[in-house]
C-alpha cells in the first residue's frame, strides 16, 4: 500500500496529484507523515483538488463572514488554541448543495501559537474522515494567509465546558456513560481503520456534545498516522498535546502509540467520575493532579465512593462507577502495553449501560462520615449491588432536575499546551 508523505503531497501540489491505492471512503486518501516542510508551497487550488471527492465545500472569507454576521460577539462560542470559533448558519444560498444548518465556523488566529499546520491536518483528517463520533467538517477556507473551518454545529458545546463550568448542570451518570462511550468509540475507530490514525489530543474539551449529548471528537490538528510496518511506534521530535492527558511515556520519550490515547481516555474518564479537571491549580498541592490524586482510589468501593463527582449526589450505579473507575486504572497504567485497546474500553463500557443499582431511597442527608476502617478497602473484582448509599456526601442538595451546581473551580481555566522538543 502506498503511503504518501507530507513531503510528496507537497511536491505533487506542483504536478499532478499522486494517486493512491488505500481507498478508506470514496476517495483516494492521503497520508500526513511529515510535516515538517515549508507549507507555502500548497496552493488553495492544489487542495482543493487533491480533495475532491471529499465533499468538503471551499468557502471564501466573505461568505463565512456574511454566514457568522461579521463575527459578531454575539456569535462567539469560545476560544481555543487554534483561535476564535463563531456560530453561523449556511445554506442553499452560500454554496448550491449545500444543506441548511447552523455551523461552528473556527478562525485561525494569526498570532497565535497554531498555523497552516494544525490547519491542513484537521482538513485532510476531518476531511478524509467519516464516523458518527467524530465531528463532520463541512469545509474550510484558504484564502491568503486567512484559515478558517467550517463544522457541523455541536449544540451542547463541550464536555468540558459541562463538566467544570461554574454554573453548568450536572450531567447524570448515564450521560456521563454515553458520552464515554461515544467517545471511546470514535478513538476506536481512528486507531482500527487500515491506516490508524493517533489523535493526540484527546481531553474534555475536545468532546463535543450534540442535541441528544451524543459525543464526537474534534481538533485533529495533532493528529498522526500510526506506526507503520515493524514499528512500535511513531517518533515525534516535538511532544505536543495538553498537561495532565498526555501519557508519561510520551512525554518522556516523544514515542507515540495509540496507547498513548488509551492513558488520555484514562484521564478523561477519572474527570467523569470525579467531576474534577485533569490539573487544577486552585486545589490544594495534592489534589491538583487529577491522576495521582485519584489513582489510590480507584480499587476499592469506599475509596471510590470517595473521590466521586458530588455533583451526582449519589446517583449513579455503584457497580457500573467500580467497573469504570477499573477501567480507568487500566487505562492509566504507567505500562503502555498494560492498557487495554479502545475496541476493548467500548465493549466494557456498554455493558455498564445495564446496571442500574443506584441508590433509590428518597434522599436523606447524612452528616459526614464515618470514619473509614483502616484501609481494608474490596477488592475491584468483589462488585456487589448496593442500594444503600451509605450517607457519604459532601452537602445538602437539591435532587431537582435541571439544579445548577457550583461547579469545582471558580475560576475559568485553559489547558496548558506542551510543545516541548526532545532532544
Ligand atoms: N463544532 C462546534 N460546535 C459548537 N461549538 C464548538 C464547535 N467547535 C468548537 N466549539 C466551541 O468553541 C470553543 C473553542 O473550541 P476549540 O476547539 O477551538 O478550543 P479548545 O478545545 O477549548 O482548546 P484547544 O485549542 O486546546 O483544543 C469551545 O468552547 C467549544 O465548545
Ligand atoms: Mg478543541
Amino acid at each position: 500500500m502506498a503511503r504518501i508523505s507530507w513531503r510528496s503531497f507537497m511536491l505533487g501540489c506542483y504536478g499532478q496529484p499522486k494517486k493512491m491505492t488505500q481507498q478508506v471512503s470514496s476517495f483516494p486518501r492521503l497520508a500526513l507523515s511529515d510535516l515538517s516542510r515549508p507549507t507555502g508551497m500548497l496552493s488553495p487550488e492544489d487542495l482543493s483538488t487533491t480533495l475532491v471527492g471529499s465533499n468538503l465545500h471551499v468557502f471564501t472569507l466573505a461568505e463565512l463572514k456574511a454566514v457568522t454576521q461579521g463575527f459578531s460577539p454575539g456569535n462567539f462560542l469560545g476560544k481555543g488554541g487554534f483561535g476564535p470559533v463563531y456560530k453561523g448558519f449556511v445554506d442553499e444560498k452560500v454554496k448550491p448543495g449545500l444543506k441548511a444548518q447552523p455551523v461552528a465556523v473556527k478562525l485561525l488566529d494569526l498570532e497565535g501559537a497554531q498555523g497552516h499546520k494544525e490547519w491542513l491536518a484537521e482538513v485532510i483528517f476531518l476531511g478524509q474522515l467519516r464516523h458518527e463520533h467524530l465531528v463532520k467538517l463541512i469545509g474550510y477556507c484558504f484564502e491568503h494567509e486567512h484559515r478558517l473551518l467550517v463544522y457541523e454545529f455541536m449544540t451542547r458545546g463541550s464536555l468540558e465546558n459541562h463538566l467544570f463550568k461554574r454554573n453548568s448542570t450536572a450531567l447524570p451518570w448515564s450521560t456521563r456513560l454515553n458520552i464515554a462511550i461515544g467517545a471511546a468509540k470514535g478513538l476506536a475507530f481512528l486507531h482500527g481503520i487500515e491506516k490508524p490514525v493517533i489523535y493526540r489530543d484527546f481531553k474534555a474539551s475536545n468532546i463535543l456534545l450534540d442535541s441528544d449529548y451524543q459525543a464526537k471528537l474534534s481538533d485533529f490538528g495533532l493528529a498522526k498516522y500510526g506506526p507503520e510496518g515493524d514499528d512500535t511506534h511513531v517518533s515525534t521530535s516535538r511532544v505536543m498535546g495538553t498537561q495532565g492527558y498526555a501519557a508519561p511515556e510520551y512525554i518522556m520519550t516523544g514515542h507515540l502509540t495509540a496507547k498513548s490515547d488509551v492513558y488520555s481516555f484514562g484521564v478523561v474518564l477519572l474527570e467523569l467520575l470525579t467531576g474534577r479537571r485533569s490539573v487544577d491549580k486552585n486545589r490544594p498541592m495534592r489534589e491538583q493532579n487529577l491522576v495521582e490524586w485519584a489513582r489510590p482510589c480507584l480499587s476499592g468501593r469506599r475509596k471510590l465512593r470517595r473521590i466521586m463527582d458530588p455533583g451526582l449526589d449519589g446517583e449513579y450505579s455503584v457497580q457500573g462507577a467500580q467497573m469504570a473507575a477499573a477501567m480507568a486504572y487500566q487505562c492509566l497504567s504507567k505500562k503502555p502495553k498494560s492498557r487495554p485497546l479502545m475496541s476493548a474500553v467500548v465493549v466494557t463500557l456498554e455493558l455498564l449501560l445495564e446496571l442500574n443499582d443506584a441508590p433509590i431511597e428518597p434522599f436523606v442527608y447524612v452528616a459526614p462520615a464515618v470514619k473509614e476502617s483502616s484501609g481494608e478497602e474490596e477488592s475491584m473484582g468483589s462488585a456487589v449491588k448496593d442500594h444503600h448509599h451509605g450517607g457519604f456526601r459532601r452537602g445538602v442538595r437539591s435532587r431537582k432536575v435541571g439544579i445548577h451546581h457550583e461547579r469545582a473551580s471558580p475560576v475559568d481555566h485553559h489547558s496548558r499546551r506542551i510543545n516541548a522538543r526532545i532532544d
